[in-house]
């Protein structure tokens, strides 16, 4: 029963009707046929049709044809169930596409014979274009963090490339370039030059493949290989800080599936911010060590990269891995080489950990599902 504000009962029926007609959905109701019986105000208003138009209509021609067998089916379905809830696409008169929520219940006649359907749709336009503005924006933020990192990935080779290419015109200037020695080294230079300048197309094609949503095949990997490329890329900036560097992993052993370039970029963040955390310090060694380590009945190859620098004081060691992160001064860190890292070895289903006391050193362990060295004979 519903009460008006004087007090006074008033016609149910009116009410819903009212209530019917000025729902803010679209509401219609279709015979055994299709034939539209009823269509509110606001489905109307939303098709651009008027509502004698839309009673002389066939439910069939507001769906565009390509999906006129789903509505076939959908109506068989409802007929059977008596309620269905589904996303479809409704065509306005003008030809703007409208994907909708349909609610459809089945009315039955006194015989308990379908007599028509009652339906609410939901104009979803709305919903989708936020859906797709959030896609877009997180790809696009992805992209901005990504592009971050590769810059500031850049910079190793390219200062490798800066300082070789240097010492090539240096010794050019000089009178006797044609000695034996000074050629050698100046092959050695011009090679340092030419596999920097390999990595920085590597990471600039990565970057725009994953702008495009290239995904990388995961290919065997020998650990040894991004290892020592990461070692030999980061070459002069361990020598100016005289880093001692222990690395007894030999060739051919520690196998892993993943990404090269993406395996190499997680060597290049730790190496680099070893350096940085060693360059004040007195003692400056860096290691890299791997063994076999079972966890929760998976094997994995335990990479850890310790350095003796500053270490992580407890209350940052888990804020380091948040992307933007950093306690470098401006234009020095990014504060997502940690991040990015993490991302990537989870991409590898493996993980990584950080022991380290404030004063005595960091240790990062990488932690990779092992390869069966079988699957490679
Ligand atoms: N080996 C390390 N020793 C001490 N602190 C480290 C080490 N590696 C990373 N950190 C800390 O973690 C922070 C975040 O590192 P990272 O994500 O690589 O960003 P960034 O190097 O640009 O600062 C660094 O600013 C530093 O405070
Ligand atoms: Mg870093």
């Amino acid at each position: 029963m519903f009460i008006n504000a004087k007090g006074n009962q008033l016609e149910t029926l009116n009410v819903v009707d009212a209530l019917i007609e000025n729902f803010p959905d679209m509401i219609h109701s279709v015979d055994e046929e299709g034939n539209i019986v009823y269509v509110n105000r606001t489905a109307s208003a939303l098709l651009g049709y008027t509502e004698q138009e839309l009673g002389a209509m066939n439910i069939r021609q507001l769906y565009p044809p390509e999906i006129l067998g789903a509505v076939e089916q959908g109506f068989r379905e409802v007929k059977q169930s008596g309620a269905k809830t589904v996303e479809s696409l409704f065509i306005a008169k003008d030809g703007t596409r409208i994907p909708v929520e349909l609610r459809t219940i089945v009315i039955h006649d006194e015989q308990g014979g379908f007599a028509r359907t009652f339906t609410v749709s939901r104009d979803m336009r709305q919903l989708k274009e936020m859906q797709e503005h959030l896609i877009h924006a997180g790809r696009l933020a992805a992209i901005g963090e990504l592009a971050a990192g590769v810059v500031h990935d850049l910079n190793n080779p390219l200062t490798a490339i800066i300082l070789s290419s240097t010492v090539i015109s240096k010794t050019l200037e000089g009178s006797n370039v044609n000695a034996k020695d000074i050629r050698e080294q100046l092959v050695a230079y011009c090679e340092t030059v030419n596999e920097s300048a390999a990595v920085m197309e590597n990471l600039t094609t990565r970057l725009r493949d994953f702008s495009r949503g290239v995904k990388e095949q995961h290919v065997p990997v020998d650990l040894f290989v991004p290892v020592n490329d990461a070692l030999f890329i980061m070459a002069h900036r361990i020598r100016n800080h005289n880093i001692k560097v222990v690395c007894p992993v030999v060739k051919g052993r520690h196998w892993i599936r993943g990404d090269r370039n993406q395996i190499q970029q997680i060597f290049l963040n730790l190496f680099s911010n070893a350096c940085d955390a060693m360059a004040n310090g007195p003692e400056r060694g860096l290691s890299i060590k791997i063994e076999a380590e079972t966890l929760d009945g998976v094997t994995y190859w335990n990479c850890a990269v310790s350095d003796t620098g500053e270490g992580v004081p407890p209350e940052l060691q888990e804020k380091i891995f948040k992307s933007f992160f950093t306690t470098k001064p401006r234009g020095k860190g990014t504060g997502l080489g940690l991040s990015i890292t993490r991302a990537i070895l989870s991409e590898h289903n493996g993980q990584i950990r950080l022991a380290s006391e404030p004063g005595n050193g960091s240790t990062f362990s990488l932690l990779f599902p092992q390869m069966e060295v079988a699957r490679l004979d």
